[in-house]
Protein backbone atom coordinates (compact mmCIF):
# COMPACT_ATOMS: atom_id res chain seq x y z
CA UNK A 1 0.00 0.00 0.00
CA UNK A 2 1.31 3.25 -0.74
CA UNK A 3 2.10 5.75 1.92
CA UNK A 4 -0.90 8.42 1.90
CA UNK A 5 0.18 12.06 2.94
CA UNK A 6 -2.82 14.26 4.79
CA UNK A 7 -2.84 18.24 4.34
CA UNK A 8 -5.46 20.36 4.81
CA UNK A 9 -3.00 23.49 4.30
CA UNK A 10 -3.47 25.26 1.19
CA UNK A 11 -0.55 26.58 0.83
CA UNK A 12 1.54 23.14 1.96
CA UNK A 13 -0.45 21.41 -0.32
CA UNK A 14 0.23 24.05 -3.39
CA UNK A 15 4.10 23.35 -2.78
CA UNK A 16 3.53 19.55 -2.78
CA UNK A 17 1.82 19.80 -6.26
CA UNK A 18 4.23 22.01 -7.73
CA UNK A 19 7.33 19.84 -6.82
CA UNK A 20 4.86 16.64 -8.45
CA UNK A 21 4.37 18.89 -11.67
CA UNK A 22 8.14 19.44 -11.97
CA UNK A 23 9.21 16.00 -11.84
CA UNK A 24 6.89 15.26 -14.57
CA UNK A 25 4.06 13.69 -12.43
CA UNK A 26 0.93 13.30 -13.69
CA UNK A 27 -1.75 13.79 -11.31
CA UNK A 28 -5.67 12.54 -11.08
CA UNK A 29 -8.02 14.16 -8.67
CA UNK A 30 -11.16 12.32 -7.12
CA UNK A 31 -12.99 15.22 -5.04
CA UNK A 32 -15.32 14.14 -2.59
CA UNK A 33 -17.26 15.22 0.47
CA UNK A 34 -16.04 12.43 2.43
CA UNK A 35 -17.69 8.60 4.14
CA UNK A 36 -16.04 7.10 1.55
CA UNK A 37 -17.31 3.73 0.21
CA UNK A 38 -16.56 1.12 -2.69
CA UNK A 39 -17.97 4.07 -4.89
CA UNK A 40 -15.63 6.29 -4.36
CA UNK A 41 -12.95 3.97 -3.82
CA UNK A 42 -13.26 2.71 -7.47
CA UNK A 43 -12.88 6.17 -9.09
CA UNK A 44 -9.79 6.19 -7.18
CA UNK A 45 -8.60 3.10 -8.19
CA UNK A 46 -9.11 4.01 -11.79
CA UNK A 47 -7.22 7.49 -10.70
CA UNK A 48 -4.71 5.32 -9.74
CA UNK A 49 -4.65 3.28 -12.79
CA UNK A 50 -4.55 6.54 -14.78
CA UNK A 51 -2.15 8.73 -12.87
CA UNK A 52 1.11 9.04 -11.30
CA UNK A 53 -0.23 10.46 -8.42
CA UNK A 54 -3.86 10.54 -6.87
CA UNK A 55 -5.43 13.03 -4.75
CA UNK A 56 -8.62 12.64 -3.03
CA UNK A 57 -10.55 15.78 -1.63
CA UNK A 58 -12.19 15.21 1.52
CA UNK A 59 -14.35 18.59 2.11
CA UNK A 60 -18.44 18.56 3.24
CA UNK A 61 -18.95 21.44 1.26
CA UNK A 62 -21.32 23.78 2.99
CA UNK A 63 -22.47 26.22 -0.48
CA UNK A 64 -24.13 22.99 -1.96
CA UNK A 65 -26.48 22.71 1.04
CA UNK A 66 -29.99 24.43 1.14
CA UNK A 67 -31.27 25.49 4.55
CA UNK A 68 -33.04 22.58 5.14
CA UNK A 69 -30.77 19.98 3.75
CA UNK A 70 -27.99 17.76 5.89
CA UNK A 71 -25.01 19.77 6.10
CA UNK A 72 -25.27 19.31 10.02
CA UNK A 73 -25.85 15.87 10.04
CA UNK A 74 -23.51 14.34 6.76
CA UNK A 75 -21.83 12.01 8.16
CA UNK A 76 -18.04 12.31 8.54
CA UNK A 77 -15.40 10.29 9.52
CA UNK A 78 -11.94 11.50 8.37
CA UNK A 79 -9.92 8.25 10.24
CA UNK A 80 -12.17 5.78 7.52
CA UNK A 81 -11.46 8.15 4.52
CA UNK A 82 -7.62 8.11 5.36
CA UNK A 83 -7.79 4.28 5.54
CA UNK A 84 -10.10 3.76 2.69
CA UNK A 85 -8.28 6.16 0.33
CA UNK A 86 -4.65 4.49 0.98
CA UNK A 87 -6.41 0.88 0.53
CA UNK A 88 -7.55 2.30 -3.04
CA UNK A 89 -4.38 3.94 -4.20
CA UNK A 90 -4.48 7.50 -3.21
CA UNK A 91 -1.28 9.07 -2.76
CA UNK A 92 -2.87 12.81 -1.01
CA UNK A 93 -5.54 13.14 1.00
CA UNK A 94 -6.59 17.03 1.01
CA UNK A 95 -8.82 17.94 3.66
CA UNK A 96 -9.26 21.51 4.04
CA UNK A 97 -11.16 23.39 6.43
CA UNK A 98 -14.51 25.57 5.48
CA UNK A 99 -12.23 28.84 6.84
CA UNK A 100 -9.41 27.51 5.15
CA UNK A 101 -11.74 27.23 1.57
CA UNK A 102 -14.33 30.32 2.30
CA UNK A 103 -12.37 33.11 4.44
CA UNK A 104 -13.52 35.74 5.96
CA UNK A 105 -14.34 37.76 2.90
CA UNK A 106 -14.97 35.55 0.19
CA UNK A 107 -17.76 36.45 -2.15
CA UNK A 108 -16.73 34.64 -6.07
CA UNK A 109 -19.05 32.08 -7.05
CA UNK A 110 -18.90 30.28 -9.82
CA UNK A 111 -22.25 29.79 -11.75
CA UNK A 112 -23.03 27.46 -14.68
CA UNK A 113 -26.62 28.29 -16.35
CA UNK A 114 -28.88 26.20 -18.77
CA UNK A 115 -27.88 22.39 -17.56
CA UNK A 116 -28.26 23.45 -13.84
CA UNK A 117 -31.70 24.62 -14.37
CA UNK A 118 -33.35 21.33 -14.15
CA UNK A 119 -33.70 18.34 -12.17
CA UNK A 120 -31.82 18.51 -8.87
CA UNK A 121 -31.24 22.10 -9.94
CA UNK A 122 -35.29 22.64 -9.66
CA UNK A 123 -35.36 20.92 -6.62
CA UNK A 124 -32.30 22.18 -5.09
CA UNK A 125 -32.02 25.56 -5.71
CA UNK A 126 -28.24 27.02 -5.08
CA UNK A 127 -26.98 23.30 -5.23
CA UNK A 128 -24.50 23.11 -8.51
CA UNK A 129 -23.55 27.02 -7.78
CA UNK A 130 -22.29 25.24 -4.69
CA UNK A 131 -20.94 22.65 -6.46
CA UNK A 132 -18.88 24.70 -9.56
CA UNK A 133 -17.15 27.27 -6.84
CA UNK A 134 -16.11 24.34 -5.19
CA UNK A 135 -14.94 22.44 -7.90
CA UNK A 136 -13.53 25.29 -9.49
CA UNK A 137 -11.15 26.32 -6.55
CA UNK A 138 -10.31 22.40 -6.02
CA UNK A 139 -9.25 22.61 -9.49
CA UNK A 140 -7.43 25.96 -8.85
CA UNK A 141 -5.55 24.70 -5.91
CA UNK A 142 -4.63 20.87 -6.78
CA UNK A 143 -4.03 21.17 -11.25
CA UNK A 144 -4.84 17.79 -12.24
CA UNK A 145 -4.58 16.45 -15.60
CA UNK A 146 -7.81 14.29 -14.76
CA UNK A 147 -10.98 14.06 -12.68
CA UNK A 148 -13.01 11.60 -11.95
CA UNK A 149 -16.35 11.59 -11.10
CA UNK A 150 -19.26 9.11 -10.45
CA UNK A 151 -22.34 8.88 -12.97
CA UNK A 152 -24.75 8.15 -9.53
CA UNK A 153 -24.51 12.26 -10.08
CA UNK A 154 -25.06 12.57 -13.55
CA UNK A 155 -26.35 15.89 -13.88
CA UNK A 156 -23.51 17.04 -11.77
CA UNK A 157 -20.80 15.48 -14.35
CA UNK A 158 -22.44 17.30 -16.85
CA UNK A 159 -22.46 20.60 -15.19
CA UNK A 160 -18.74 20.17 -14.30
CA UNK A 161 -18.42 19.51 -18.02
CA UNK A 162 -20.11 22.47 -19.00
CA UNK A 163 -18.29 24.66 -16.50
CA UNK A 164 -14.74 23.47 -17.72
CA UNK A 165 -15.67 23.69 -21.15
CA UNK A 166 -16.96 27.07 -21.04
CA UNK A 167 -14.30 28.34 -18.39
CA UNK A 168 -10.93 26.36 -20.55
CA UNK A 169 -10.05 24.98 -17.60
CA UNK A 170 -6.99 22.43 -18.40
CA UNK A 171 -8.94 19.31 -16.77
CA UNK A 172 -9.96 16.30 -18.54
CA UNK A 173 -13.47 14.88 -16.85
CA UNK A 174 -13.66 10.86 -16.65
CA UNK A 175 -17.11 9.86 -15.71
CA UNK A 176 -16.84 6.37 -14.05
CA UNK A 177 -19.68 3.73 -13.91
CA UNK A 178 -22.00 3.66 -10.86
CA UNK A 179 -21.25 0.99 -8.25
CA UNK A 180 -24.42 -0.54 -6.75
CA UNK A 181 -24.61 -2.96 -3.71
CA UNK A 182 -25.69 -6.86 -4.48
CA UNK A 183 -29.10 -5.61 -4.38
CA UNK A 184 -29.03 -3.15 -6.33
CA UNK A 185 -28.67 0.10 -4.14
CA UNK A 186 -26.40 2.57 -5.80
CA UNK A 187 -23.75 3.21 -3.14
CA UNK A 188 -24.15 6.52 -1.66
CA UNK A 189 -23.03 7.67 1.66
CA UNK A 190 -26.41 8.78 2.64
CA UNK A 191 -27.42 5.19 2.80
CA UNK A 192 -25.83 5.44 6.58
CA UNK A 193 -29.17 7.43 7.45
CA UNK A 194 -31.65 4.55 5.96
CA UNK A 195 -33.30 2.43 9.03
CA UNK A 196 -33.93 -1.39 7.90
CA UNK A 197 -37.31 -1.31 6.93
CA UNK A 198 -36.37 2.38 4.75
CA UNK A 199 -33.29 0.38 3.24
CA UNK A 200 -35.87 -2.30 1.45
CA UNK A 201 -37.51 0.54 0.34
CA UNK A 202 -34.82 1.69 -1.07
CA UNK A 203 -34.30 -1.24 -3.29
CA UNK A 204 -37.83 0.08 -5.62
CA UNK A 205 -35.61 3.00 -6.94
CA UNK A 206 -33.14 0.51 -8.42
CA UNK A 207 -36.13 -1.78 -9.01
CA UNK A 208 -38.10 0.88 -11.19
CA UNK A 209 -34.89 1.20 -13.44
CA UNK A 210 -34.93 -2.48 -14.28
CA UNK A 211 -37.90 -2.09 -15.25
CA UNK A 212 -38.38 0.98 -17.71
CA UNK A 213 -34.65 -0.87 -19.23
CA UNK A 214 -37.10 -4.24 -19.74
CA UNK A 215 -39.61 -2.33 -21.15
CA UNK A 216 -37.46 -0.32 -23.20
CA UNK A 217 -34.80 -3.07 -24.85
CA UNK A 218 -37.91 -6.19 -24.48
CA UNK A 219 -40.79 -4.52 -25.08
CA UNK A 220 -40.08 -1.96 -27.22
CA UNK A 221 -42.28 0.34 -25.45
CA UNK A 222 -40.53 3.92 -26.05
CA UNK A 223 -43.52 6.00 -25.16
CA UNK A 224 -41.87 8.11 -21.92
CA UNK A 225 -45.31 8.76 -20.24
CA UNK A 226 -45.82 4.68 -20.34
CA UNK A 227 -42.59 4.32 -18.92
CA UNK A 228 -42.98 6.96 -16.10
CA UNK A 229 -46.04 5.58 -15.24
CA UNK A 230 -44.81 2.03 -14.81
CA UNK A 231 -42.30 3.26 -12.96
CA UNK A 232 -44.30 5.27 -10.54
CA UNK A 233 -45.94 2.01 -9.75
CA UNK A 234 -43.37 0.76 -8.48
CA UNK A 235 -43.62 3.02 -5.44
CA UNK A 236 -47.13 2.72 -5.00
CA UNK A 237 -47.57 0.15 -2.37
CA UNK A 238 -44.34 1.61 -0.64
CA UNK A 239 -45.54 4.41 1.80
CA UNK A 240 -41.83 5.17 2.56
CA UNK A 241 -41.36 6.13 -0.63
CA UNK A 242 -42.23 9.68 -2.06
CA UNK A 243 -41.17 10.40 -5.77
CA UNK A 244 -39.69 13.46 -5.97
CA UNK A 245 -39.29 13.21 -9.87
CA UNK A 246 -39.11 10.34 -12.64
CA UNK A 247 -37.49 11.82 -15.91
CA UNK A 248 -35.70 10.57 -18.79
CA UNK A 249 -33.97 13.17 -21.20
CA UNK A 250 -31.49 12.89 -23.60
CA UNK A 251 -28.34 11.89 -22.11
CA UNK A 252 -26.30 14.77 -23.29
CA UNK A 253 -28.49 17.87 -23.59
CA UNK A 254 -30.63 16.77 -20.17
CA UNK A 255 -33.57 17.78 -22.32
CA UNK A 256 -37.08 15.86 -21.46
CA UNK A 257 -37.82 13.64 -24.29
CA UNK A 258 -41.67 12.35 -25.32
CA UNK A 259 -40.21 9.17 -27.00
CA UNK A 260 -37.51 7.51 -26.83
CA UNK A 261 -35.49 7.02 -30.12
CA UNK A 262 -32.28 6.34 -29.25
CA UNK A 263 -30.21 7.20 -26.32
CA UNK A 264 -31.95 7.67 -23.16
CA UNK A 265 -30.92 8.38 -19.46
CA UNK A 266 -33.58 7.44 -16.70
CA UNK A 267 -33.22 9.61 -13.87
CA UNK A 268 -34.96 9.82 -10.47
CA UNK A 269 -35.21 11.30 -6.78
CA UNK A 270 -37.17 9.48 -4.50
CA UNK A 271 -37.58 10.51 -0.51
CA UNK A 272 -37.32 7.40 1.21
CA UNK A 273 -38.80 8.70 4.83
CA UNK A 274 -36.69 11.53 5.30
CA UNK A 275 -33.93 10.59 2.97
CA UNK A 276 -33.90 12.04 -0.75
CA UNK A 277 -31.81 9.34 -2.92
CA UNK A 278 -30.92 9.85 -6.42
CA UNK A 279 -30.45 7.14 -9.20
CA UNK A 280 -30.27 6.62 -12.92
CA UNK A 281 -29.54 4.41 -15.97
CA UNK A 282 -28.13 5.12 -19.08
CA UNK A 283 -29.77 3.17 -21.92
CA UNK A 284 -27.60 2.80 -25.27
CA UNK A 285 -29.33 3.59 -28.61
CA UNK A 286 -29.59 0.80 -30.81
CA UNK A 287 -32.07 2.44 -32.98
CA UNK A 288 -34.90 2.10 -31.70
CA UNK A 289 -38.16 2.16 -34.05
CA UNK A 290 -40.94 5.15 -33.22
CA UNK A 291 -44.17 3.43 -32.08
CA UNK A 292 -47.28 5.03 -32.28
CA UNK A 293 -48.93 5.15 -28.80
O1 LIG B 1 -20.21 14.64 -5.57
C1 LIG B 1 -19.79 15.15 -4.50
O2 LIG B 1 -19.46 14.47 -3.53
C2 LIG B 1 -19.69 16.66 -4.40
O3 LIG B 1 -20.74 17.28 -5.07
C3 LIG B 1 -18.33 17.21 -4.86
C4 LIG B 1 -18.10 16.96 -6.34
C5 LIG B 1 -17.21 16.57 -4.05
C6 LIG B 1 -18.28 18.73 -4.64
O4 LIG B 1 -18.43 19.04 -3.30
Amino acid sequence: MKILQQLNDIKATRALIKEWHQAGYSIGFVPTMGYLHEGHQSLITRAAAENDKVIVSVFVNPLQFGPEEDYGSYPRDLKGDQQRAAQAGADLLFAPTVAQMYPEGFETFVTAYGVTDKLEGATRPGHFRGVTTVVAKLFNILQPQRAYFGQKDAQQVAVIRQMVRDLNMPVTIIPCPIIREADGLAKSSRNTYLTAAEYQAALSLSQSLKLAETLIQTDNIVAVEQLKKAMTACFSSIPLARIDYIKIVDPISLEELAVITDSCLILLAVYIGKTRLIDNLLIEGRGYTKKEE
